[in-house]
């Protein structure tokens, strides 16, 4: 069974203070025995010398009329049952009960008459159970008896049959209570135990926990208030302090995640910019060097003059050398473009706004998805269309200043698939809605943007299949709409 913290301290807790008073009990109750037993000893010593004193006075005053009268008194001692008087041989010569006079004690008594005859010349105390004795006292013959009874030790034995169960029955009556009242506090202490294990260990815990919980999810602005001075709130501080540091990590990534993406665009559209310029260049020349070389022909079989031909020849070695720089360049920009696959537009939608969480976030810009019910499936490359929706969320989050919407919609359209990306930002000017998918077009301030990102998206989407339009409103906002023909992909493809 797997134990939570809480119950092994409580239970620990527990145990060892049941364990300590359990000690204590059994000491306190062999202590109590002790003690009540040295009472009864003291108890039977002074009742048997206040009768040894009696008996004196009774015989020296009254001559032994009165032995029976004093044995009552003794007997008045709620701890004494019966006193009484024996001669040697055990007769009862005196008894508090006179029915007994005459009679041996053996036969009043069932005390067994083995361990008590015959009678010596000592004193015998008998412990019949836990609280009951039977005693026996010799009363010798002093020198102020002699002149009555003559040439004896003993003149006979004191007898009492004493009982201490009252005081003994009492005494576990305290012990009992005590006890009673000890396992009430004991069941105090437990609720007491519990709930100051449970608000310094237990729900501090439960609070770390949760938190950690958070942060796995994913909140990383998920707190634990600290409410405390003690070791539990260092943690919770450092644990405060420990989301507060993984939170500014997460959004630099995020922003440096994002910045590469832009910059890796751009150097990839510069460089397809920079193949087709060569590409170009190279066309013109293949034509300049075939011009050149039927100049250099003309002029030997016109016999011009020798510098024509020779300078003919420079510039016809500069051509090549042109053709080679363009013919490097192309052979470096060869790439191998990527298939067509089928892509789930609202997927690829849903994941590319996913990417700008945080930055939607801080600027505490909405986004609103109004997709069509059924799966709207085109034909091209993902990672451009990404490319694509990158840039256009981009212009629409730097449009808006703080606080708006992106609606971001898509649908089918006779047969095609439209995809709108809407904002509530600034807007173009009509002047400028003309420029904006020109190359460098940017009204940006210089090294926030570079006007590549628009032209880059009509490329793309031309690769892809697609149209783009824009319309906008100065003040109210702009909707970008993206057309995708209904194309299958190429014969290939649909087998
Ligand atoms: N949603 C929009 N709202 C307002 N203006 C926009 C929006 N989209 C584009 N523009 C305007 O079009 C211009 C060109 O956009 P484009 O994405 O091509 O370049 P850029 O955003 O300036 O720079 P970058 O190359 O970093 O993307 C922007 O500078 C901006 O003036
Ligand atoms: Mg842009």
């Amino acid at each position: 069974m797997k134990l939570s913290v809480q119950k092994k301290l409580f239970l620990f807790s527990f145990l060892l203070i049941v364990f300590l008073m359990a000690i204590y009990f059994y000491f306190a109750n062999v202590k109590m025995r002790k003690d009540l037993r040295a009472n009864s000893r003291e108890f039977i010593e002074s009742t048997e010398e206040l009768f040894k004193v009696g008996l004196s006075n009774v015989m020296l005053h009254s001559n032994g009329k009165d032995v029976g009268g004093l044995l009552q008194i003794i007997a008045k001692n709620k701890n004494v049952e019966t006193a009484r008087i024996l001669n040697e041989t055990g007769r009862v010569d005196y008894s508090v009960k006179s029915e007994e006079e005459g009679e041996n004690i053996v036969k009043v008594t069932n005390v067994d008459s083995a361990k008590i005859f015959p009678f010596v010349n000592r004193e015998i105390v008998k412990k019949l159970s836990e609280a009951k004795y039977f005693v026996i006292e010799p009363l010798r013959n002093k020198a102020e008896c002699q002149r009555c009874h003559k040439n004896k030790d003993i003149n006979g034995y004191l007898q009492l049959d004493v009982n201490f169960s009252g005081s003994y029955s009492n005494a576990a009556k305290i012990y009992t209570s005590f006890l009673v009242a000890m396992a009430v506090i004991l069941i105090a202490f437990a609720f007491l135990l519990h709930f100051i294990i449970r608000s310094l260990v237990t729900s501090p815990l439960e609070k770390i926990t949760k938190g950690l919980k958070e942060i796995e999810k994913g909140h990383l602005d998920y707190r634990i208030p600290v409410e405390r001075d003690d070791e539990i709130g260092v943690v919770n501080k450092h644990f405060n302090k420990m989301a507060e540091e993984i939170l500014k990590s997460q959004k630099k990534i995020e922003e440096l995640h994002f910045e590469r993406l832009r910059q890796i665009d751009k150097l990839v559209t510069i460089g397809e910019m920079t193949s087709e310029l060569a590409h170009e260049i190279n066309n013109y020349s293949a034509i300049l060097h075939s011009r050149i070389e039927f100049l250099i022909e003309k002029a030997r079989r016109e016999n011009l003059p020798e510098g024509y031909s020779r300078e003919l020849e420079s510039v016809l070695e500069q051509t090549v050398k042109m053709a080679a720089v363009t013919k490097d360049i192309l052979k470096h920009s060869k790439s191998n473009p990527t298939p067509e696959v089928k892509i789930n537009l609202k997927e690829l939608l849903n994941s590319t706004a996913e990417i700008f969480k945080s930055v939607l976030k801080k600027k505490k810009i909405n986004v609103v998805f109004k997709f069509a019910p059924e799966d709207l499936m085109v034909n091209g490359r993902s990672s451009e269309l990404e490319q694509v929706f990158i840039n256009l969320i981009t212009n629409a989050i730097d449009a808006i200043k703080e606080e708006g919407e992106i609606i971001i919609s898509a649908r089918s359209l006779n047969g095609k698939k439209e995809v709108q990306i809407k904002d509530n930002g600034k807007g173009i000017t009509e002047e400028d809605v003309a420029k904006i998918f020109l190359p460098f077009f940017t009204t940006k301030k210089i090294g926030k943007g570079s006007g590549l990102g628009l032209y880059i998206v009509k490329r793309l989407l031309q690769k892809n299949h697609a149209s783009i339009e824009c319309a906008s409103k100065e003040g109210i906002g702009t909707v970008f709409t993206i057309i995708f023909e209904d194309y299958r992909g190429s014969s290939e493809q649909r087998q």
